[in-house]
């Protein structure tokens, strides 16, 4: 079932476009991840899905239903980092919570839980640490047991540990059937998290779709040969051959998934290709990533 469709939205800020003619579909049930660099339009996009930001032009149906007022209540966020009381429990922030949301306080339970805060519940909100500050944040996002939930780079500022436990309690709401639509700039992190992703670039979509089929590892290989325009011809007109990068006679492109080194100079060998420098790359994931953002 879709959740949420984005038809041509556009947000102009003076001459600059922040976000470009988007469109995208989202399907109930999916960690959907908005992956980019600074800059690139993922908060603007998250502000005029909830309607604080305006679009300049295009449209968004959220479950496939006209009326905004119901389907605001459905959907919890954290786009800017929500005002506690410092001085007031976890548990007296929530009610204020409720209270702003006009519902009762039987929810706050269940989501203090879910956060795994319910033993601290009664501890003033500055001694918590910053990862237990941001759980607290979920939960109240959480109030009122909405469809949808929207996390605008929620492991910001965290330790690794903090991180691993904001990953973690993301994966456990979603497999209660929650949406969740998350924006970050770290691939890591939607990588590990998510099951869709859209990479944006000033505003742009680059590419959506699976995670698994978006960001799967490529083979990346660097070769060096004395015919630099026969491999080059190569690289072109072979769909299992991408060029990442040309420099000085060394070329870097992605081969076949689960290729190695000999699968590769095989290949070479019958294109009539003698390679005077053969390697695999290590972490080309991340360099594959740059490239689409680079190069697109
Ligand atoms: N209120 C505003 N007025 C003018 N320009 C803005 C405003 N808000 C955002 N922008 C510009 O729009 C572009 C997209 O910004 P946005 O905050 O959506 O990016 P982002 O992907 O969330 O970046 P980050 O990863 O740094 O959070 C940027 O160039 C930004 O400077
Ligand atoms: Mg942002």
């Amino acid at each position: 079932m879709e959740i949420l469709k984005i038809n041509k939205l556009t947000k102009h800020y003076g001459k600059l476009t922040a976000v470009d003619k988007l469109e995208l579909s989202i399907d109930k049930g999916s960690i959907y991840g908005i992956l980019g660099p600074n800059g690139s339009g993922k908060t603007t996009t998250l502000g005029m899905i909830l309607n604080v930001i305006r679009p300049s032009s295009g449209s968004f149906t959220w479950f496939a239903d006209s009326d905004l007022n119901v389907n605001r209540q459905k959907i919890g966020a954290i786009i800017e980092t929500p005002i506690f009381y410092p001085y007031l429990s976890g548990q007296k922030n929530l009610e204020i919570f409720c209270k702003i949301k006009k519902i009762g306080y039987a929810d706050i339970d269940r989501v203090l839980n879910i956060v795994e805060l319910y033993e601290r519940r009664k501890d003033a909100f500055k001694t918590y640490s910053l990862g237990m500050k941001q759980r607290l944040a979920i939960a109240g996002a959480l109030l009122g047991e909405p469809e949808v939930l929207i996390l605008d780079e929620p492991t910001n500022g965290l330790d690794p540990q903090g991180i691993a436990e904001i990953r973690n309690l993301i994966i456990n709401i979603a497999k209660n059937g929650i949406t969740i639509i998350l924006a970050s700039h770290l691939l890591d992190e939607v990588q590990k998290v998510c099951s869709h992703v859209m990479i944006l670039k000033k505003g742009k979509k680059l590419i959506a779709g699976r995670v698994d089929d978006i960001l799967r590892e490529p083979d990346i290989f660097e070769v060096k040969v004395e015919e630099t325009e026969k491999l080059r011809e190569l690289i072109l007109n072979n769909s299992d051959l991408n060029l990442i990068q040309e420099h000085q006679g060394l070329f870097v492109f992605s081969y076949k998934e689960h290729s190695n080194g000999k699968d590769l100079n095989q290949f070479l060998i019958e294109n009539g290709l003698v390679a005077s420098h053969l390697q695999k790359q290590e972490k080309s994931l991340e360099s594959y990533f740059l490239n689409i953002i680079e190069h697109a």
